[in-house]
């Protein structure tokens, strides 16, 4: 067994460090207070190459792999979870599906810019009755000549308020359940049919910005099916297979900055006549969050290892997310505790990060979820 990255892998890991603390991490904390999407940090992500880390160069992408997008990830949203949640989406939730299922053209056409970082990309599934059972979906879509014609109601959708495409899961045929549902790529700015609602106020990752997506007649070429007709559940069902392992990843950067906020402010506080460190009541919780962040970080790079050895990896990024998530939420409050009064203010950063961090339990399919994803493949086994 070998835990040694490649030279290539940690060169991009020290890039995606160097811009994370140099000019992502000092805008951090406006960002979120004033909910502001980071346009010229993402145009920078993509001329960084980390839009489309695991997209072939030939595609406008790094040519990477997974693995080198969760260290990159993670340190990304160690900064700002909202900025990592914007590349999170591109990379594993638009570009990944695309590699993969996507024709020629689409890759030529679609995948190029996505994965460049020159355009945005957003993923459309949930819908206000189709959350954590996407199968129960309610926007249609139908074949009329050539073309593809769209009706219905996404919610909730990450970048979309933002990005020039989106993938949109539709029903063809309502009766045949899951297997009548197709994906279709659609474009957001200024299509006809189509309103992208207004940025919906969050408790955390404020700097990403989630809106609605409404469909009225909206007209694609039957060129923008991606993948066959009926097969949008598998595509929507592998895509978030690896999605999980990015926010896994953004969790890891979440804890990862609360964990070293805690260690500073615990060497420098003094209680009873000492620093807080040398109690051991902080001590010992010092050490449980760095136990719980590095089996995160195992778990979330052997799900990205698999998946770059083309092994089966659904239930290994369903354990990397559920563990992260949890561990994520867990570590932030006690980073809160290390803090005491002051992380309780919106001035520390710990209070972000805490915020940040609960929706890692709740997206890309919530704790519950990954739990019912891990026991059926432990009972079909
Ligand atoms: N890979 C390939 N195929 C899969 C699959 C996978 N991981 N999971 C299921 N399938 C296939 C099954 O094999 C089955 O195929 P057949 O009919 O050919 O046998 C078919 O899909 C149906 O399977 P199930 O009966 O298990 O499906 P289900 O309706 O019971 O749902 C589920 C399973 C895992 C609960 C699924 O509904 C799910 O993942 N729900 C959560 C949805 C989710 O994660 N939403 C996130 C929204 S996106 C987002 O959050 C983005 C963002 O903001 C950042």
């Amino acid at each position: 067994m070998n835990f040694d990255c490649t030279e290539d892998q940690l060169a991009v890991q020290r890039m995606a460090r160097e811009f994370a603390d140099e000019q992502v991490a000092p805008r951090a904390k406006e960002l979120d207070e004033k909910a502001e999407f980071p346009a010229d940090l993402v145009a920078k992500l993509g001329e960084l190459g980390l839009m489309g880390v695991a997209i072939p160069p030939e595609y406008g992408g790094s040519g990477m792999d997974y693995v080198t997008y969760v260290l990159a990830m993670e340190e990304i949203s160690r900064a700002c979870a909202g900025t990592g949640v914007i590349m999170s989406v591109n990379n594993s939730l638009v570009c990944d599906p695309l590699l993969k299922y996507g024709t020629d053209r689409q890759k030529r056409e679609i995948l190029t810019p996505l994965a460049s970082g020159r355009q945005l990309g957003c993923f459309g599934l949930t819908e206000p009755g189709a959350g954590s059972d996407p199968a129960a979906m309610r926007t249609t879509v139908r074949q009329v000549g050539d073309e593809l014609v769209l009706n219905g109601e996404k919610i909730f959708i990450t970048n979309a308020p933002n990005a020039d495409w989106a993938i949109i899961f539709a029903t063809e045929d309502k009766e045949k359940k899951h297997k009548g549902i197709s994906a279709v790529l659609l474009p957001l700015k200024n299509h006809p049919g189509v309103t992208v609602g207004p940025k919906e106020i969050k408790m955390g990752i404020r700097a990403s910005h989630s809106s609605s997506i409404s469909m009225e007649d909206a007209r694609v070429p039957v060129a923008n099916r991606l993948g066959e007709r009926g097969q949008g559940f598998k595509v929507a069902m592998t895509t978030l297979d690896a999605g999980r392992i990015g926010i896994a990843a953004q969790a890891l950067g979440i804890a990862a900055a609360a964990f070293r906020e805690s260690v500073a402010y615990a060497k420098e506080r003094q209680t009873f006549g000492k620093p807080i460190a040398e109690h051991q009541a902080i001590a010992f919780l010092l050490a449980d969050m760095a136990t719980e962040l590095d089996a995160a970080r195992l778990l979330t790079l052997r799900a990205a290892w698999l998946k770059d050895h083309g092994r089966p990896f659904s239930r290994e990024s369903a354990t990397a997310k559920v563990y992260a998530a949890e561990m994520c939420m867990k570590l932030t409050t006690k980073a809160i505790q290390v803090h005491g009064g002051y992380g309780y203010l919106k001035e520390y950063p710990v209070e972000r990060h805490f915020r940040d961090a609960k929706i890692t339990e709740i997206y890309e399919g919530t704790s519950e979820i990954q739990r019912l994803v891990i026991a059926n493949h432990l009972l079909k086994a």
